[in-house]
């Protein structure tokens, strides 16, 4: 991983922290993750009124790394005040991808001093399913018609 990449990406995840949505907690983080093809994707916290609806920065990333149809990812680089470490859930979805993804954890306030680690030390046992498990079928049904959602006992 060469410097200046890494810089750039822990400079990209500063920034777009500012567009956090983050009314309630006060509690602003940006994510920036590289992709192996060198494109960068951006998330940052998005909250909600209903409070239990808040949408990490990093899974914001990686959604958005997804929509675009990327899914090697390379790095991430993550910023918030005090250089906060990703919590359980982003790291299960991060693992999802690379369980060995090398993450960048900067402080806003302190931007020179980079704390860097790696998802496998943060999440070594993280949920998986096997080969079956991924391929299998889904015995759970939809309603046949609409005019029958809601009354599909049968
Ligand atoms: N948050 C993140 O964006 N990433 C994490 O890894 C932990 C927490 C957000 C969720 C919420 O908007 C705010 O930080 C406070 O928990």
């Amino acid at each position: 991983m060469k410097r200046d990449i890494r810089d750039d990406l822990i400079r990209q995840a500063i920034e777009i922290r500012q567009r956090a949505y983050a009314p309630y907690s006060k509690f602003l983080v940006g994510a920036a993750v590289r992709t192996t093809s060198g494109k960068t994707f951006l998330g940052c916290n998005v909250e909600n009124a209903s409070y239990g609806l808040a949408v990490c920065a990093e899974r914001s990333a990686v959604f958005a790394a997804i929509t675009a149809g990327e899914k090697q990812f390379e790095c991430m680089a993550i910023a918030t005040q005090g250089g906060a470490m990703p919590c359980g859930a982003c790291r299960q979805v991060l693992s999802e991808f690379n369980p060995d993804l090398p993450i960048f954890i900067v402080d806003v306030d302190n931007p020179e001093k980079i704390v860097e680690g790696n998802l496998w030390d943060l999440l070594p046992g993280a949920f998986k399913l096997d080969e079956k498990g991924k391929g299998k079928k889904s015995k759970v049904q939809g309603p046949k018609s609409k005019a029958k959602a809601g009354n599909d006992e049968e």
